[in-house]
């Protein structure tokens, strides 16, 4: 299992003491060696938070990257390349907290194929927006979003997909257990062999539901993750 912190734009370098009680969790939590602990602070914190996590199960991602790997003119970008210089090892691709603001599939796919060719790992993000859930094109709007985005990509064991619906995220609001089911094994039986997990408003009161959903292979978590005693609590409960 996954459990995937998205901190978005929020945390400073004070902020980084509350991983302390999430590492002294991990070192004794009983079921440490199944799961996989990846923090995606914003940008300015990934080094001093890879300092912190060095001896822990905790890896590091980042946000989002440029499509390029090599060092150019664009003001404001990070690459892949320089990501991985100061301690990520995976990268969140596709949020819709960007799809929102123009980034398209074929940006997505560019920029899954660099963070590959950079040996980093990719959470590739999917989601209808609540429009299109109303119009019943969830099946349709994830299937472009995912042939388009791994279009000609290769090395798809680098890969796991995050199932974002965009009406979820920060609302509380949660997918019914069987719509979830049945869109967890829509995309299982499209991309094959690519573990899928869920986000949107996961937390200690909902993981008691979604745990019981048994195809998904871990959690995104936004809000929830920048507490550790709830990130903390939304593991625990999971094994329940
Ligand atoms: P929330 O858990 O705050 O709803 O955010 C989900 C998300 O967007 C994670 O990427």
């Amino acid at each position: 299992m996954y459990f995937i912190a998205n901190w978005k734009m929020f945390g400073g370098l004070s902020t980084l003491n509350s991983l302390k009680k999430v590492i002294k969790f991990l070192k004794i939590f009983k079921k440490s060696k199944n799961i996989k602990i990846i923090y995606c602070p914003p940008s300015t914190l990934i080094r001093p938070m890879f300092k912190k996590v060095i001896n822990s199960k905790i890896q590091i991602g980042a946000q989002n990257c440029h499509e390029s790997i090599t060092y150019g003119a664009s003001t404001g970008s990070i690459n892949p390349m320089m990501l991985k210089n100061v301690g990520a090892k995976y990268v969140i691709l596709g949020h819709s907290e960007n799809r929102e603001s123009g980034e398209t599939d074929k940006l997505i796919n560019s920029k899954i194929k660099a963070v590959i060719k950079s040996g980093l790992k990719v959470i590739f993000c999917i989601g209808e927006t609540i429009g299109q859930k109303r119009k019943k094109i969830t099946k349709k709007t994830l299937s472009k979003q995912i042939s388009i985005g791994l279009q000609n990509v290769k090395r798809r064991k680098n890969i796991v997909i995050a199932y974002e619906p965009v009406w979820s995220i920060g609302t509380g609001v949660i997918p019914k257990p069987d719509d979830l089911i049945n869109t967890i094994n829509f995309i299982k039986k499209k991309v094959r062999n690519i573990k899928v997990l869920y986000g949107g408003s996961v937390n200690p009161k909902n993981i008691n539901k979604l745990k019981l959903i048994k195809n998904i292979d871990g959690f995104l978590i936004g809000g929830a993750s920048q507490d550790p005693k709830k990130f903390i609590d939304i593991i625990k409960k999971t094994y329940n």
